[in-house]
């Protein structure tokens, strides 16, 4: 069985289109999203279309919990310069988006045919504002996944990918569709983009299972034309972020 992971999208569809037909050549039995698919991108009604069109199964993250109820947008901890783009995609997604959004998975359990367990879910299965790095202490994880029968995790809301083995537990991270980190975002320190899409295909075939943490490049110009033409409020911070972008 070959699943795909996509996450982070962060309404940046001209980044979802490259890894979709990515995705397409690769070849997926399923689709399964962990979250955080509209806020901050030009067109989160295009991604919510593309996640229906592909029947992905997919789970809330902050972001989505924040758009549905933005006056707690601290709790889903929203940085305070991101407000206005949350606002802006509330006023553009119709009921229907809305109540789309708001039908996402907390978690996603996936029993593959050789009896391995994986578990998906955005920050943590506890909590959708977890971080779980390549850095994250023993203890800390400890207790996000705490009582967890699975042994394989796997996860988002960081925005870097990561392959992190730990005893007889594997933990990975897809990275972001639309908004990949160059650094995880810890200690106040802005983050930067890097100029590519990160996504994940896990296959367990036989006797054998691994995870391919992919990485698409896609057209920055054509994102840069749809924030361009778009009232976002954080446009020029997708300007900033692309000048001088190269591969
Ligand atoms: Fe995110």
């Amino acid at each position: 069985m070959r699943i795909g992971f996509i996450s982070d999208i962060h309404g940046n569809f001209t980044a979802l289109e490259a890894v979709l037909a990515d995705i397409q050549a690769q070849g997926v039995d399923q689709l399964i999203c962990l979250g955080d698919t509209v806020s901050l991108g030009p067109q989160p009604r295009h991604v919510l279309n593309a996640l229906r069109e592909w029947n992905a199964a997919t789970i809330m993250g902050n972001h989505d919990q924040a758009v549905l109820e933005p006056q707690r947008c601290a709790e889903f901890e929203i940085t305070e310069h991101l407000i206005p783009d949350l606002y802006w995609t509330r006023d553009h997604l119709p009921e229907e988006d809305l109540r789309y959004i708001a039908a996402f998975s907390a978690t996603q359990s996936v029993q593959f045919e050789n009896g391995l367990q994986l578990l998906a879910y955005h920050g943590s299965p506890k909590k959708t504002t977890h971080l779980v790095l390549a850095t994250t202490p023993v203890e800390t994880l400890n207790d996000y996944f705490e009582g967890q029968s699975a042994s394989i995790f796997i996860g988002g809301h960081s925005h870097v990918q990561m392959q992190r083995r730990h005893g007889n537990t594997l933990f990975l991270n897809t990275g972001s569709v639309g908004n990949a980190f160059q650094f995880a975002y810890t200690n106040n320190i802005p983050p930067r983009l890097v100029n590519w899409a990160e996504y994940a295909v896990v296959e367990q075939s036989g006797n054998s299972f691994h995870a391919d943490m992919r990485r698409v490049y896609f057209d920055i110009e054509k994102l840069l034309v749809q924030v361009g033409v778009s009232d976002l409020p954080g446009a020029e911070w997708w300007f900033r972020q692309y000048k001088n972008h190269s591969a």
